[in-house]
């Protein structure tokens, strides 16, 4: 299987559309209630930013605007996986959150996601650390982290996600 990695464009709305809410109900992702996910992801793709919130341990947060990066990996001419990234935190690359991984499920386990976080990790200079959070849900992600070398650092105790990191 021939497995071309790009950026991903407009043209992939309602392939990222159907990943995202697949994801969201199987309890891989967090959703936006009363947002339509055409409408976020229309926003992500143009404006390659995304507001997020980020919580100090005292439980207050700051809303914050970070840049982000999504790639598709497409086999034969048909997009098949994304991941997007974006720094851990704004305006510092030295370590970037993959922040969302899906693929198809009709070609699952066939390679496709590897290839999606090699090319993600060597868009970034050496030294970059490289950061994940998963949901209980996602042992498959957390397993698959875990063969690329990613290493638990966490686990909350409250919610089960899992904060992994490499090195
Ligand atoms: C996790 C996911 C992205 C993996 O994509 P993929 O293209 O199948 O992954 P690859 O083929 O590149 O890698 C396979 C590795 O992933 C892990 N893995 C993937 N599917 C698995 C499964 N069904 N059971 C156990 N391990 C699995 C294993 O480590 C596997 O290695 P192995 O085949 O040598 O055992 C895909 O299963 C998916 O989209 N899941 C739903 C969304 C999700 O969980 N996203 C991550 C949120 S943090």
């Amino acid at each position: 299987m021939k497995t071309i990695i790009r950026d991903a464009t407009l043209d992939d709305l309602s392939f990222l559309v159907g990943q995202f809410d697949e994801g969201v109900s199987g309890g891989h992702f967090a959703g936006q209630p009363g947002v339509p996910t055409a409408r976020i992801w229309h926003e992500w793709l143009r404006k390659r930013l995304m507001v997020r919130k980020c919580f100090r341990p005292d439980g207050s947060f700051i809303v914050e605007q970070v840049r982000i990066a999504t790639s598709i990996a497409e086999v034969d001419g048909k997009p098949v996986g994304l991941l997007l990234s974006s720094p851990e935190t704004p305006a510092d690359t030295s370590a970037i959150e993959i922040y969302m991984l899906s693929v198809l499920k009709s070609v699952r386990r066939q390679g496709v996601a590897s290839a999606l976080i090699r090319v993600e990790e060597h868009r970034h200079v050496a030294g970059t650390t490289f950061y994940a959070r998963c949901y209980p849900k996602s042992t498959w992600a957390i397993g698959f982290l875990q063969k690329h070398g990613y290493r638990v650092e966490r686990i909350s105790p409250d919610s089960g996600m899992h904060y992994l990191r490499k090195p």
